[in-house]
């Protein structure tokens, strides 16, 4: 029998109501699967312990999941990440995968992932025509004063992630047969493999992780016995499997404010 893992990302609870959210539970309840795992983006900073404990709840299986942006507004990536390490430490079946080893979740396939970040390397970086919110309300920008400082904050914690989660799907794809990825921002352009550019060239530098895309498809390339599967959010745009090379795919999920849904159910192997 197939192992069903529900994909659901970019939920933002804090901007649920209370129907919508029984709506969202309802829909994975009748969804039934063994797993859920979330690609970021629950609430932020000050209520997201609050919620990854009620979601674990609400889910009634075991969530694998990983953070967005928005989980640490107010407060710091690093700060954040800690507490909520210990929260998956002491929470039986709420796994943060940025912090986990790979996971089987059925014979030859694995779920690796990292929160990631966007490192300010595609489209027009140099200039500031696009604001995040992050940079006012994450710990890490507290001393980016200028542009050159917010690329420079936004690189460190992109590369940080690059360096902690490839090592992990190379570890994966040693003993797997498929990998599923999960990380918050896509790490391609989501016109990959249609050779346009709709994310907008002043969007792209805070909505794709470039260089991790150009790592994933270096450990792809090295293994193409394996088959890796890349899932993502932060663009609240669905995208299918972008084709990025013969064995390797990026899915964005879709998401709307307010309105948590369920991306889809994977069938696994
Ligand atoms: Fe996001």
């Amino acid at each position: 029998m197939a192992f069903r893992l529900a994909w659901v990302t970019d939920l933002h609870l804090d901007h649920a109501t209370l129907a919508a959210l029984t709506a969202h539970v309802a829909a994975l309840q009748e969804a039934d699967p063994d797993a859920v795992v979330v690609t970021g983006d629950f609430a932020t900073g000050s209520s997201l312990l609050r919620w990854l404990r009620a979601y674990r709840r609400m889910a009634d299986r075991p969530v694998y999941f990983i953070l967005g942006n928005h989980d640490f507004w107010g407060s710091a990536v690093a700060t954040v990440r800690a507490a909520v390490h210990r929260l998956g430490e002491e929470t039986a079946g709420l796994v943060y995968l940025t912090t986990a080893e790979p996971v089987t979740l059925a014979p030859g396939v694995a779920l690796v992932g990292h929160d990631g970040w966007y490192d300010a390397r595609a489209g027009r970086w140099e200039a500031p025509r696009f604001r995040m919110q992050d940079w006012e309300l994450v710990g890490e920008y507290a001393e980016a004063d200028d542009h050159a400082g917010i690329v420079a904050a936004s690189r460190t914690l992109a590369d940080a992630a690059e360096a902690e989660l490839v090592p992990k799907v190379a570890a994966a794809a040693r003993t797997h047969a498929s990998v599923l990825v999960a990380t918050h921002v896509p790490p391609w352009p989501l016109s990959a493999g249609e050779g346009r550019h709709p994310d907008g060239e002043w969007i792209a530098p805070w909505y794709v992780a470039r260089q991790l895309g150009l790592a994933l498809l270096a450990v792809a390339e090295a293994n193409p016995q394996v088959t890796f599967r890349v899932l993502s959010g932060h663009a609240h745009v669905r995208r299918e499997g972008l084709a990025i090379a013969p064995n390797l795919t990026c899915a964005v999920g879709g998401a709307r404010y307010g309105r948590p849904g369920v991306e889809r159910v994977l069938e696994l192997p």
